[in-house]
């Protein structure tokens, strides 16, 4: 896939022969595959895309993206349209806690902005960075759904809700304390398979 383009990163064929998923991971992505029709295994792009940055750092490399297109036996190309077009992809190396706050409306009006200050302040970053020990990283997001609960951040597949500045503090307390890389698929998603 040298050829494909695949943004500011470059590919690498020695990372590539790398990149397998472990027996596990392979487990749920033949499950999610295995809901769609023969020949139709694109539609699980969404859900694999979300194993495959759980499993790979948090971030969907260009080797991973082509890892993927191979076991779904479509384009590279096809998996970085589809990767960059969701914030929920990272396309590059984030840390291992991505906090995503809500700035619309009702966050926004409760407060969102204050905590984004507050929380750049906190780990002297600020929106789009991460923090030099790799463990935070700080987005801004659109609503999340959670609107009666504002203002609120996302953290992997965990909701933080009324925010206040002490929440902050607890929430990156506990997960500066677990420091595990935190994803979209944390929900224990074996049991929902
Ligand atoms: S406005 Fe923040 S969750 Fe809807």
């Amino acid at each position: 896939m040298g050829s494909q383009v695949h943004g500011a990163q470059k590919f690498d064929n020695a990372k590539r022969a790398e990149i397998k998923f472990s027996d596990e991971a392979m487990k749920i992505v033949e499950t999610i595959i295995s809901r769609y029709p023969e020949g139709k295994q694109k539609s699980a792009l969404l859900p694999v895309l979300h194993v495959a940055q759980a499993e790979f750092g948090g971030w969907l490399s260009p080797e991973t993206m082509d890892y993927v297109a191979s076991i779904l036996n479509i384009k590279p190309v096809e998996v970085f349209e589809v990767a960059s077009f969701y914030t929920m992809y990272n396309l590059k190396p984030v840390g291992k806690c991505v906090l995503e706050v809500c700035q619309t409306s009702s966050c926004w009006l409760n407060g969102a902005e204050d905590i984004v200050k507050y929380i750049e302040k906190k780990l002297n970053i600020k929106v789009g960075e991460t923090t030099k020990d790799g463990m935070f990283t700080l987005k801004v997001a659109e609503c999340l759904g959670s609107c009666g609960t504002a203002p609120m951040l996302q953290c992997g597949a965990s909701y933080h809700e009324n925010l206040t500045y002490e929440k902050v503090d607890t929430i990156l307390e506990n997960y500066r304390a677990e420091g595990k890389l935190r994803s979209y698929t944390d929900l224990d998603y074996k049991n929902t398979l």
